[in-house]
């Protein structure tokens, strides 16, 4: 790993990556990626780069997993071995089964899983390239994979970071920014700002906390234009005014 640097943020309020504090990083998405899959999303978030695969719903195996009045919801959050810097370990780990969880719980007030009983909505999810913010990236590729399934979901689910660099509070922090800043904050809400995820790593005052949550909030705005430019692309059939007759 490289030392850390002298300034994350420069005198003139930049960051090393040449972003003001309340700008998140470039974000591009491709729907549909994956024949085999009901719905599917290729996400690049910065250096980040996630591929999304949702699977049904389906009946749920082996069966004493099914519940007879909704369906389940399974959530396999994965690093490639090659994803980062030092290998990750093949196979789930802590922190992975501990991903997997808080997303899956993420998306569970919004997906309409009432319609589904006995089945099981498969949401497989593959970390290829990492640089802070995964979790984040997942969620937010994950959303759009589900619409590209058809889920009957009330809501996208939008996810985003901030945290505390060189004592400031920024949104969506960077590799460097989460090595060597003093906290990192995950969020995830539905369109109508309702939060469905919140994690915390490093101390925060409650100020920063509520100086941080608007930033998130900002910031999950734009990855929802983002998510809806891409999924009206897909779905919205263009409107074709009929001739005039002459
Ligand atoms: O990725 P996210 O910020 O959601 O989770 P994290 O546990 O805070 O990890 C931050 C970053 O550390 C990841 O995005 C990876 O770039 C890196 N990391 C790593 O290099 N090796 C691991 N085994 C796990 C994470």
């Amino acid at each position: 790993m490289s030392d850390k640097p002298e300034k994350l943020i420069t005198d003139d309020g930049l960051r090393l990556d040449g972003r003001r504090a309340d700008e998140i990083r470039p974000m591009k998405i491709e729907i549909g990626v994956l024949s085999r899959a009901d719905g599917s999303c290729y996400l690049e978030w910065g250096k980040n780069k996630i591929l999304v695969g949702v699977f049904g719903p389906r009946e749920a195996h082996p069966r004493r997993s099914q519940r007879s009045d909704t369906a389940v919801i399974r959530y396999r959050y994965n690093m490639a071995s090659f994803s980062v810097e030092d290998r990750a370990r093949p196979g789930p780990s802590r922190r992975s089964i501990e991903i997997s969880k808080v997303s899956r719980e993420a998306f569970e007030p919004v997906i309409m899983t009432e319609l589904f009983p006995k089945t099981a909505i498969d949401i497989f999810v593959e970390v290829l390239q990492a640089d802070a913010g995964t979790r984040t990236a997942a969620i937010n590729a994950s959303s759009i994979a589900l619409a590209d399934a058809g889920i009957p979901m009330k809501g996208l689910i939008t996810s985003c970071a901030f945290g505390k660099v060189d004592g400031q509070i920024v949104l969506d922090l960077n590799k460097e920014e989460d090595n060597y800043g003093e906290a990192d904050f995950p969020v995830a809400m539905t369109q109508d700002g309702d939060i469905t995820l919140l994690q915390m790593d490093g101390h925060l005052t409650p100020e920063e906390i509520r100086k941080g949550l608007e930033l998130v909030k900002k910031g999950c705005k734009e990855i929802l234009e983002i998510q809806r430019t891409v999924l009206r692309k897909k779905f919205e059939t263009p409107i074709v005014e009929p001739e005039e007759e002459t």
